[in-house]
């Protein structure tokens, strides 16, 4: 450890400002205890856990509030109604949408990137045309794009990355051209933690034409994602990895991409009028969320974000950065530890191996004393071959996780290198 990093982490002094043992104590789960270990808890970029806020609303909700929306002429269901309206709006100051009209909930990433690509995708995508993305990709910013390049017999084409995890923009300069019909990219690699130059890239697919799509899944909780100016003309996120319920998500779209966009999915809620011969469709974003939607997760995630704005996400971005910093000095002074993703621009993810151990095992060990890591491809097959790897063992960092945990996280990865080393 350098003597900054000890000023820097010490105790409850935090340079970043952040009073990190009094925010713990938001979070009932993090006081439970794990096969007789205080828990640790670092595996946030698959899911965060929830403050006690956001566990209050819920139960509030279903106590007190519950009804379905824009549907019924009674007192409990216009609460509700206006509750999720609310959310929608209380989303859109979160990211800075022109209008809270651009602001449609989803399940979470996944269903976004999926609505995007079958509506937006099918309706723009022609045979031969190409759908550039990237070689940091989750599966679900993947999968969705081959089935629509399937479909309209596309081509999928990847920007490739160098050894440490960075785009090559070169490359991705070389790779717009005038078949390219849309760029979907990760803001945030789930994988490796690389920050992609997002406004670099939609400035210059845009100078071309071309629409770009943010998986923003693991930017979001992370750092301020403004959509105005950030300019893209299509971002994701999911609620249950920024503090929120699981279930929720948001897509936000341009106005002049969604005015155009055909449904995604038909039902109840998002109809003017059926008969049987012909249906007409609701403006977005009723035209775009079918059914009864996650009402409560909606509610959810607005006390989420009420419970990031209350913190600052400047605060969160500095903090997470230290415990990225502090955590990479720590675990490269082990024997046989190798850190996979070495971008100099990083959230607080870090992917590992050892040369004796599989990841799987490492997560087993460590899971013995109370530690929660993940460990496996991570959902981004494609970025592990390129990595040499078949997975990886990944700790990645909260708000909420202190230096003590680095470095009891730390100790068990020695033990394990001295278990296997036997
Ligand atoms: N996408 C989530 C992760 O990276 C589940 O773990």
């Amino acid at each position: 450890m350098t003597e900054s990093s000890q000023t820097a982490l010490g105790g409850n002094r935090i340079e970043s400002g952040l009073d990190v043992h009094a925010l713990r104590a938001r979070f009932p789960i993090l006081a439970k205890r794990i096969r007789d270990n205080s828990f640790v808890y670092v595996d946030n970029a698959a899911t965060t856990q929830k403050p006690q806020s956001v566990i209050d609303v819920l139960n509030e909700y279903y106590t007190d509030q519950n009804a379905n929306i824009h549907r019924g002429i009674h007192y409990l269901s216009e609460q509700a109604t206006e509750a999720y309206e609310e959310a929608r709006c209380r989303v859109a100051r979160f990211i800075n949408a022109p209008s809270e009209r651009q602001v449609i909930f989803v399940r979470g990433t996944t269903e976004g990137i999926n609505l995007v690509a079958q509506t937006f995708g099918r309706q723009r995508i022609r045979s031969g045309d190409e759908i550039l993305i990237s070689t940091l990709e989750h599966h679900s910013n993947i999968v969705p794009w081959q089935l629509v390049a399937e479909a309209q017999g596309a081509v999928i084409k990847v920007i490739p990355i160098d050894d440490r995890g960075v785009l090559d923009l070169e490359a991705y300069r070389a790779l717009l051209n005038e078949r390219t019909r849309i760029v979907a990219l990760s803001h945030v690699s789930n994988a490796i933690g690389t920050v992609v130059p997002i406004v670099e890239m939609c400035r210059e697919a845009h100078q071309k034409g071309i629409p770009v799509v943010v998986d923003g899944a693991q930017s979001a909780p992370h750092m301020k994602v403004d959509m105005q100016a950030l300019d893209c003309d299509f971002f994701v996120f999911s609620g249950h990895k920024i503090f929120g319920p699981t279930g929720i998500g948001v897509l936000y779209g341009k106005d002049e991409w969604l005015r155009d966009m055909p449904p995604y999915e038909g039902g109840g809620g998002m109809i003017q009028s059926v008969t049987f011969e012909k249906t007409r469709f609701l403006e977005f974003p009723g035209r775009f969320e079918a059914g009864t939607p996650h009402i409560a997760g909606s509610i959810g995630l607005a006390a989420a974000l009420d419970f990031v704005e209350e913190i600052g996400i400047d605060k969160i971005a500095a903090y997470e950065e230290e415990i990225l910093h502090y955590a990479t000095e720590q675990f490269s002074s082990i024997d046989g530890l190798r850190i996979l993703g070495t971008a100099p621009q990083k959230a607080a993810v870090l992917s590992f191996v050892l040369d004796e151990a599989h990841p799987h095992d490492i997560s087993t060990f460590l899971d013995q004393d109370g530690i929660a890591i993940r460990a496996g491809h991570h959902c981004a097959q494609p970025l592990m071959k390129r990595l040499g790897v078949s997975g990886t063992a990944r700790a990645s960092f909260s708000i909420y996780n202190t230096r003590e945990e680095v470095d009891k996280v730390a100790d068990s990865l020695r033990k394990i290198v001295r278990f296997f080393k036997r």
